[in-house]
């Protein structure tokens, strides 16, 4: 469909692969980004691109403008890596102990990298601009969140992304009109009661009897509290308490994770928590003290810009290569904080491959750079207009 384009991909694939070994071999934690964001900026300026360095953190900014004005996208990849020990013979395996690029991040960052060389080449077919946002600190939830308190949204009309995806061949791209990911918050109850000899347990509050109750009554937040049709995950993971067998305790700390797929559901389940654990607490004598902190809010794909993406990857993969992946991961994603400011989606990107993300074994397949390429690629001449 687009000679050009394809053109500038076929060339400049290789010169991708050797990227992508580079980032994967020096892969960095989140908040310590520092090379990688170096190398970034390095290729963004050598294509001629406004660079902005050092966003919220070692985040890189790059502005393409096309030859005419118009409408400001913004495309965006992660660039940390996980605290996992690789563990592989690959001639380009992590040579930084304990520290490996096992969810993809490499490959997201030179994708993207990719698609910024291969757009450059098409400038001239370009109405508006194309904002590239390398963030940092993707792993721990934080750098989209300062990215965009630094200014990365401003201005911008629609964003995307994507993630590699094992499950899919490579050559396809998964995505979804509508809830891609879920909100991903956390709770700290903490129960008092009050401590007495273990023989003696009328003599106490006890709150680890009271904390068991606890448990199983937040159980049924999602099963009688929240619409069935709804997606919700309460899931209680930490539980710490007691000093000696024969010591009832003073409290009980728990802790765990809720999940959802709206804001309407994520905004209702604090209030309702209060209630059961309050009510539970006051059955037994003992109170509560609770406190939730919020993360990453659902990530909902814009339906249009979702349609749009999927009918440009259609046109330069192969209708039958784009999947309408039929459910959303209760996983959280960062990318749902810059559509707090513009509408956008993700997609996900076919790996083809058995090993799970997170994985010590884990290693983005080379034959996907060239793929992504080309759907951000093909998306953002649709976008712009060209
Ligand atoms: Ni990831």
């Amino acid at each position: 469909m687009n000679n050009t384009l394809e053109e500038t991909i076929a060339r400049i694939t290789p010169e991708l692969i050797e990227t992508r070994h580079h980032i994967h071999q020096n892969p960095e934690l989140s908040d310590q980004e520092a090379g990688t964001a170096r190398l970034v900026a390095a290729r963004l300026a050598a294509l001629g691109l406004e660079v902005r360095a050092e966003v919220g953190g070692h985040g890189v900014i790059g502005t393409l403008r096309g030859a005419r004005p118009g409408r400001t996208l913004a495309l965006r990849a992660d660039m940390d890596a996980l605290p996992i020990g690789e563990e592989s013979d690959l001639p380009y395996r992590s040579q930084n102990v304990g520290v490996m690029h096992a969810c993809g991040h490499d490959g997201h960052t030179t994708v993207l990298l990719g698609a910024a060389q291969a757009l450059a080449a098409e400038r001239d077919r370009i109405a508006g601009s194309v904002r590239f946002l390398f963030q940092p600190s993707e792993e721990t939830g934080q750098g989209a969140r300062r990215m965009c308190a630094a200014g990365a949204m401003d201005g911008v009309d629609a964003a995307a992304a994507l993630h590699a995806w094992p499950p899919l061949p490579v050559g396809q791209i998964g995505i979804r009109m509508g809830a891609m990911t879920a909100s991903a918050d956390t709770f700290d109850i903490l129960i008092h009661g009050s401590g007495a000899h273990a023989a003696y347990p009328h003599l106490s509050a006890d709150p680890v009897v009271a904390a068991a109750q606890v448990i199983l009554a937040l159980q049924t937040l999602v099963s009688r509290e929240i619409d069935p049709v709804e997606p919700a995950v309460v899931s209680v993971t930490q539980v710490s308490a007691g000093t000696a067998p024969n010591v009832i305790p003073e409290t009980v700390r728990l802790a765990g994770t809720v999940r959802t797929h709206s804001n309407a559901v994520r905004e209702a389940i604090p209030e309702r928590m209060r209630r059961v654990v309050e009510g539970v607490c006051a059955a037994g004598r003992a109170h509560a003290e609770i406190h939730f902190r919020q993360g990453t809010p659902p990530l909902v794909n814009d339906p249009s810009v979702a349609a749009l993406i999927a009918d440009a990857a259609g046109e330069t993969l192969g209708r039958e290569n784009v999947i309408l992946l039929p459910h959303a991961s209760m996983g959280a994603e960062d990318f749902a904080e810059y559509l707090a400011y513009a509408p956008g989606a993700l997609l996900r990107l076919g790996l083809g491959q058995p090993t799970p993300l997170h994985a010590p074994t884990f290693d983005f397949p080379d034959a996907a750079l060239p793929v992504g390429v080309r759907v951000l690629s093909a998306f953002a001449l649709r976008f712009l207009g060209a």
